[in-house]
């Protein structure tokens, strides 16, 4: 007997606000820091019932996606097919080895846009998330053509300097999510760079958007715990869903 469990389908993900944390190369989140790094992530999560990510290193992938209950992603795939491609990193491979997902085009890892077309596509293949990055409300409006599950406007120049985008630059944030809701209303809006303190998180998603994705203020914090409860309750908070 076949029973129709809802009538209405709400995307899981957007029943609730997002932090994704991604890890760069920083050493203290390299190896076993990033197991416990992501440790700390997955109290938090089950804690304040947010969703929360974690983007690693492909070497820490299984590390962590074996041993903690939290969607692990890839920082990047490379737009191949397994084969015969010395040194590449397959959609396949890092599903393989656990992962939910990968960001796609990080400004610290940019690709063309052929290959953005092609990481999201084979991601979507093979039933895994994609968070695409861009930098402007202009390419954020390509880029939600492509259909990525998730998309994460970062101006480059704020990354990584503790002044966050939704303070500094609320324009670039507003003006994402009034583009890409037009073009494409099933992808989930993020924003990053410099988000470093709670308050930072609410007001994203006040500007708008489902959450944040945020690196050196959580890698680098002398209380990881801390910060980022405060941050999960001010996202639980500013959320309306
Ligand atoms: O991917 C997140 C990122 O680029 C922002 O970095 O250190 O400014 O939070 P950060």
């Amino acid at each position: 007997m076949i029973r129709l469990k809802t009538i209405f389908f709400v995307h899981p993900l957007k029943s609730k606000p997002i932090i994704i944390l991604n890890f760069k190369t920083y050493r203290e989140a390299t190896g076993e820091g990033a197991l416990t790094l992501a440790r700390v992530a997955e109290r938090v999560r089950d804690e304040q019932g947010v969703n929360i990510m974690v983007a690693v290193q492909h070497t820490d992938i299984y590390r962590i996606a074996s041993s903690v209950e939290l969607p692990v992603l890839a920082q990047h795939v490379d737009a191949r097919e397994p084969g015969s491609w010395t040194g590449h990193v397959s959609a396949e491979a890092v599903k393989a080895s656990g992962a939910a997902g990968s960001l796609v085009n990080h400004s610290e890892r940019r690709l063309t846009l052929a290959d953005i077309g092609s990481c999201i596509s084979a991601l979507r293949g093979l039933g895994l998330l994609s968070v695409l990055c861009t930098d402007t409300p202009e390419t954020s409006a390509g880029g939600a053509a492509l259909s990525p599950d998730m998309l994460a406007v970062e101006p480059p120049e704020l990354i990584g300097t503790g002044i966050s985008v939704s303070k500094a630059k609320p324009e670039v944030v507003t003006k994402t999510v009034e583009v890409v809701k037009k073009i494409n209303s099933g992808v989930i809006i993020l924003c990053g760079a410099g988000i470093s303190v709670a308050e930072d998180v609410s007001r994203a998603i006040e500007l708008g958007t489902d959450g944040v994705l945020l690196a050196s203020a959580y890698v680098k914090a002398k209380d990881p715990y801390g910060l980022l409860t405060s941050m999960a309750k001010a996202a639980l908070g500013a959320f309306k869903g």
